[in-house]
């Protein structure tokens, strides 16, 4: 039996314009897919077509459970991983049928376009989708792109940008006075924008350049704005073209680490004029050895992560290596 899409019904109808805001009531319709996937009672040829023609038997091995947040467990959803690279995710089960992780992107609702905030359930996996299966494993380049995202945590403020019937990018805020992380009393002292992510195909066409002026729009009373440290090569390059473009801006962006006092804070004008002058042809360099030194130090920061936290402090949503998600065994 073909699984995919069998049980849509209504025609271009997506996830994120049909999933009800129940992300349990999502969880226990997934355990017991799940369940019975286990027990065997599901007909035995169910299998799940890829764009490729490639089909993937649904069986409880090629199955399992990813939270959606990094800081609640509950949240779950169940994805199939590509037999050959069980780290690369190809669908979604919701709503009693298999979806493909592109599927999972896509709206029907022309009112979806442009950036728009992040709130229900389904937008929330289309974040997850896009941050964690996206960027953290299909469209990160391991050589010149060292960074991911971790998950984001249930209460982030998060904008996914839609384009044309999909979701295409997302960019998050910290906001000024909220915690720095779990077991922390330091709060942010300024709103930082955090993450920020454009697929490959859309990049070099001014969503990253819109991001930013989206949230340096949305904070025009704040005397400082910051960006999470530390910001990658092609991130500085866009602060640059945004910073000539808006000159008044130039005092208002800096760099920041958590939680964003003055020692805590280089001015981002500053910096790209100071890496113009010290790397004459910054945009054709790759794996500069500032980069590096950068990943160096926030592997550092990162294997000093779990001493962090427990020792009460936090970090945003940044890290370098080679994964950002686990993909839990049921
Ligand atoms: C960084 C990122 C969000 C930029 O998105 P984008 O939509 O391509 O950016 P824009 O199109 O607005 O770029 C504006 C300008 O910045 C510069 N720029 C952007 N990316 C660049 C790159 N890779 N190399 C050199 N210059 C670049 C260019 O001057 C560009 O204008 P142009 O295309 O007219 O020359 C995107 O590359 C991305 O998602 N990267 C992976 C995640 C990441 O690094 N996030 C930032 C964490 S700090």
């Amino acid at each position: 039996m073909e699984a995919a899409a069998a049980a849509r019904g209504a025609a271009d109808l997506y996830p994120v314009d049909i999933l009800e805001d129940d992300p349990e009531g999502h969880r226990e319709a997934a355990l017991a897919y799940y369940a019975s996937l286990r027990a065997g009672v599901r007909p035995s040829a169910e299998v799940f077509s890829l764009p490729t023609g490639e089909q993937v038997k649904l069986e409880a091995s090629s199955v399992c459970f990813c939270t959606v947040h990094r800081d609640e467990p509950q949240q779950k959803i169940l994805v199939l991983v590509n037999p050959q690279d069980t780290k690369t995710v190809v669908a979604v089960y919701i709503k009693e049928s298999w979806w493909t992780t592109e599927d999972v992107l896509r709206t029907s609702d022309p009112a979806r376009e442009g950036l728009m905030k992040v709130q229900s359930f389904g937008e929330r996996i289309v974040l997850f989708i896009l941050n964690v299966v996206i960027f953290g494993r299909l469209e990160r380049n391991l050589d010149d792109d060292a960074m991911f995202f971790l998950p984001h945590s249930v209460k982030e403020q998060a904008k996914i940008l839609w384009r044309d019937g999909a979701a295409v990018g997302f960019y998050t805020t910290k906001m000024k006075g909220s915690l720095c992380g779990s077991g922390t009393g330091a709060c942010y002292l300024l709103p930082v924008f955090d993450t920020v992510f454009v697929r490959r195909r859309c990049r070099r066409q001014g969503l990253g350049m819109a991001m930013l002026r989206d949230f340096c729009e949305a904070f025009r009373d704040e005397e400082a704005l910051g960006l999470s440290c530390p910001v990658s090569p092609a991130m500085y390059q866009v602060c640059r073209k945004f910073l000539l473009a808006w000159p008044e801006e130039r005092g208002r962006l800096w760099e920041v680490e958590p939680p964003g006092a003055w020692g805590q804070r280089g001015n981002i004008w500053l910096k790209v004029q100071l890496q113009r002058s010290s790397l004459p042809d910054w945009s054709k360099r790759k794996n500069t050895t500032d980069w590096q030194g950068t990943c160096r130090r926030l592997r550092w920061r990162n294997n000093n992560l779990l001493r962090l936290r427990t020792s009460g402090l936090g970090v945003n949503e940044r890290a370098c290596g080679l994964c950002a998600a686990g993909w839990d065994p049921v």
